[in-house]
């Protein structure tokens, strides 16, 4: 089988990309990204194309005799739009998505899986929503057999968010909380998601199905805070940040060349998109990991020193 993975070199792509290379019979996998040459020293058993979610004409060549595209694309430092630089969640995700999707079934691709996100399919205006809207009805539309995972937060090795906690709680004597701690998610391990991608290429129960994914607790920020902090093994404080305080600060930053921090991401980091992840469970058979050991697989205090 012919897989293209188009941002197989990202967080969640790269683990999907593996994952895959593990199966008995491995599919060929082709990656796409936008600088093949970065990758060309890796994995002999992976092709690299370049591809643009914005250049119709490199998605078309790059979909060429596949069956099936796994499309886990994102714009650099989500969630922090950048607009100057076409960094937006309805340009990347939304109509590069679209863009996708057209080539994908130009080219004949049998399946098409998606990284959609949880919240989406509500009808809310927010950005990152629009473009998943956009992303999913297109999908739904192409006559293409179709899976769309909406994952909840998403950590793992290489996440820039789960790990940006455990970093700062290394140096500083607290650890920052937008907001009072009580926003509820439900973090999900990537070798998780990665493991219920892997098993939708193939599976006839996923076929044509739309998956909410979450890990098995639904934690307060707070509790995921403390949890990160029990299996660093260190003793730290919460320093809580008004997200009134901290969209006003937004702001301000949103006008620096690469922002910390928007407006927008304020927001995406304080909502609360419950997730029931019973229908992916039942149809791929998966064992979703609780967050301490999750995070015991790649962080704690042996990994600490090293
Ligand atoms: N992270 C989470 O917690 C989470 C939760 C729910 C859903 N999701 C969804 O999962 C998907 C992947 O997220 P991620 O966290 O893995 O993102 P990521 O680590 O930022 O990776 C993004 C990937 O997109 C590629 N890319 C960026 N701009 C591109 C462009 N213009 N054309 C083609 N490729 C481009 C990058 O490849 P190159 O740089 O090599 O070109 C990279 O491989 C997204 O759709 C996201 O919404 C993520």
């Amino acid at each position: 089988m012919n897989i293209f993975v188009s941002g197989g070199t990202g967080f969640i792509g790269s683990e999907i990309v593996h994952r895959l290379l593990r199966e008995p019979n491995p599919a060929r996998i082709t990656v796409g990204t936008r600088v093949p040459e970065r990758h060309k020293e890796g994995d002999s058993r992976i092709s690299w194309t370049r591809v643009d979610v914005r250049d119709s004409a490199s998605l078309e060549r790059a979909t060429q005799g596949q069956e099936v595209v796994i499309h886990c694309v994102q714009f650099p430092n989500a969630p922090v739009e950048n607009t100057r630089r076409g960094w937006t969640y309805v340009q990347v995700d939304g109509e590069g998505t679209l863009r996708m999707v057209e080539a994908a079934k130009k080219s004949g691709v049998r399946r098409f899986v998606y990284l959609s996100g949880a919240g989406a399919g509500r009808g809310r205006s927010e950005p990152c929503f629009r473009a998943k809207q956009m992303a999913e009805d297109a999908i739904l539309k192409s006559g293409m057999e179709y899976v769309i995972f909406r994952p909840s937060w998403i950590y793992g090795p290489g996440d820039r968010s789960m790990n940006r906690f455990a970093r700062m709680a290394r140096f500083l004597p607290f650890l920052p909380v937008i907001g009072d701690g009580s926003t509820r998610v439900q973090p999900v391990f990537v070798r998780d998601v990665a493991e219920a991608v892997a098993r939708s290429v193939t599976s006839a129960k996923a076929t044509n199905q739309l998956f909410e994914l979450g890990g098995p607790e639904e934690l307060t920020m707070d509790e995921i805070m403390k949890t990160v902090l029990r299996v660093l093994g260190k003793r730290r404080f919460l320093l809580h940040h008004p997200t009134g305080l901290m969209k006003l600060a937004a702001q301000f930053l949103k006008f620096l060349p690469g922002p910390p921090l928007t407006p927008g991401a304020v927001d995406f980091l304080t909502m609360e998109n419950p997730v029931d992840s019973t229908a992916a469970v039942e149809a791929l058979d998966l064992k979703l990991s609780n967050l301490e050991a999750g995070l015991g697989n790649y962080m704690g205090r042996a990994k600490l020193t090293t």
